[in-house]
């Protein structure tokens, strides 16, 4: 028999993707960098026939990428060229278990979309705090295999922090059970962490136990037009308190990201009369239903103070309070749309850096002046999560030019920018990781002791490197 068949065998023909054209989704990455090649798209139903697909693929010395939502930033769910893998998609595994409302938790497989967890949890009157710009398309297997970060990690963490138990397929077809609700557990090593962020690279997620939260009762969204990063630090700094410990978001936006929106986003619009350099989505939110009256406010009402006093000492210059839910989607409209209209626009580079946030004010300034002297006429465009110190620090090419004659300077921008990252004490992968597009950044900018231990990791889990080859980490 065949290896093909083989897999027939496992998955049957619902489970086997062959036709070309039928194939090519699987095998190009969201930013398009990357096409792939694979000997089969296959599409388990369960975390046996994984098992059964990655004992056969142990046997036969068979590469194996894992695929969730293919929506990733690093290329890590793309295979290599040479057409020596196969894809393995979670897309199907894509069923709610369990949700436990006392309890606090939802047992689902890997592939259930982002969204549709947190459309249930809100069915139950839970929040599942993730929350990303890809949440229609992205599953929670990628999530947390990218540790991934979104828009409400100030408050509640990121993926890593949202989970309690997980099943893992390992390299060699064994099925680990740690599907444990609990939220405390000496036992031992962590095996569960090993897993998150390990970008498909050391095993294949296949369910997960995850936390809820309280499903917010009274949020306040505000549209701000700051003064400058610094601005947005410092409002960010005071608003903890004045909001009771109730910040769930904090996005720092520059007019070029917004300029960008609203020339590739149909229906996007300024919520603001005049133009400003830099604005803030900042938003607020609590389980406890507001309470309106003499001394009982609101969590809006709370936000306006708030905000009128910043502008009285000048870090706000003009501001816009959501009166409803449909003012508050297009308000995060605007910043969710960052990614897609830098797409549409034509070549970018992206740098998913972190520093600390005090140093990130600074940081911008010189990133900026970095920016502009590489490539004199390029378009930076900072965007992101301010309250993690995590920007998006961006570049779009200049107007009108081609990928190739763009990409010509794209060593030069990111190396510099990333050497500035490093001068900061910070990340050069904040939240997207490494995937294939940083493995040599990677290997530059973490210590010999660190690459040495991830390869020892990576050797002893995987001793034939047949999970993602070639992303994370050269062994
Ligand atoms: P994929 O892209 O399919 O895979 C990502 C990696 O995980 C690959 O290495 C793959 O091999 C591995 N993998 C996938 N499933 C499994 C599994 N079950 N077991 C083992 N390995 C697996 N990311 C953020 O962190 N924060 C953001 O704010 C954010 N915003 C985004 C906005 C847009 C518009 C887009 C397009 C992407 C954004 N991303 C963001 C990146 C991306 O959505 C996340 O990384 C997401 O978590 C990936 O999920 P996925 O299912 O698409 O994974
Ligand atoms: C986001 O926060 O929108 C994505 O992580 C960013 C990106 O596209 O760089
Ligand atoms: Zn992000």
């Amino acid at each position: 028999m065949s290896f093909v068949e083989k897999l027939r065998a496992i998955v049957g023909d619902k489970g086997l993707v062959l036709d070309t054209q039928e194939m090519r989704p699987y095998l190009s990455d969201w930013r398009e960098n990357y096409l792939g090649a694979a000997l089969a798209i296959v599409r388990p139903a369960s975390t046996e026939e994984v098992s059964e697909v990655v004992k056969l693929c142990a046997a036969e010395k068979v590469a194996i990428c894992p695929q969730g939502g293919n929506t990733g930033m690093s290329g890590g769910a793309t295979p290599q060229e040479v057409g020596l893998e196969i894809v393995l998609s979670l897309t199907r595994m894509n069923r709610i278990l369990e949700i436990d409302k006392v309890g606090y938790s939802m047992t689902v497989e890997a592939g259930v979309i982002l969204k549709t967890i947190q459309e249930a949890a809100a069915d139950h009157d839970r929040l599942f705090p993730l929350s990303l710009g890809a949440e229609g398309s992205c599953t929670i297997g990628g999530n947390l295999s990218t540790n991934a970060g979104g828009v409400q990690v100030l408050h509640y963490g990121n993926a890593r922090n949202l989970v309690m138990g997980l099943e893992v397929v390992l390299p060699n077809g064994d099925i680990w059970n740690g599907m444990r609700a609990l939220k405390k557990d000496n036992t031992g090593y962590d095996l569960r962490d090993l897993y998150l962020g390990a970008e498909g690279t050391l095993g294949i997620i296949t369910k997960a136990i995850l936390k809820l939260w309280p499903k917010p009762k009274d949020v306040a969204t505000s549209w701000i037009a700051v003064a400058s990063p610094a601005a947005a630090v410092e409002l960010l700094s005071g608003a903890y308190a004045a909001s009771e410990d109730n910040v769930t978001s904090c996005e720092l936006m520059s007019r070029q990201g917004i300029e960008l929106v609203l020339k590739n986003i149909h229906g996007a619009t300024d919520p603001l009369a005049d133009r400003h350099d830099w604005y803030v989505l900042l938003e607020w939110s609590s389980s406890r239903p507001p309470r309106h009256g003499a001394n009982q406010t609101g969590l809006r009402e709370k936000m306006e103070t708030y905000l009128g006093e910043a502008m009285e000492k000048g870090l706000v210059l003009d501001a816009v309070i959501a009166q409803n839910e449909t003012q508050a989607r297009s308000f995060w409209a605007l910043r969710e749309n960052h990614s897609e209209s830098q797409k549409r626009e034509g070549p970018s580079i992206k740098h998913d850096i972190s520093v600390s946030v005090s140093k990130l004010p600074e940081f911008v300034a010189e990133g900026l002046a970095v920016m502009n002297r590489v490539l004199p006429g390029c378009r930076p465009v900072p965007f992101g999560h301010v309250g993690d110190g995590n920007l998006h620090f961006n570049c779009q090419s200049p107007p009108g030019w081609s990928k190739p004659q763009f990409m010509h300077h794209g060593e030069a921008i990111s190396g510099a920018i990333y050497d500035l990252v490093t001068r900061f004490g910070g990340s050069i992968s904040a939240e997207h990781g490494i995937g294939r597009i940083k493995v040599n950044e990677l290997a530059h900018y973490r210590s010999q002791i660190e690459l040495d231990v991830m390869r020892m990791l990576k050797r002893a889990l995987d001793p034939h490197n047949i999970m993602n080859p070639g992303k994370v980490i050269q062994v």
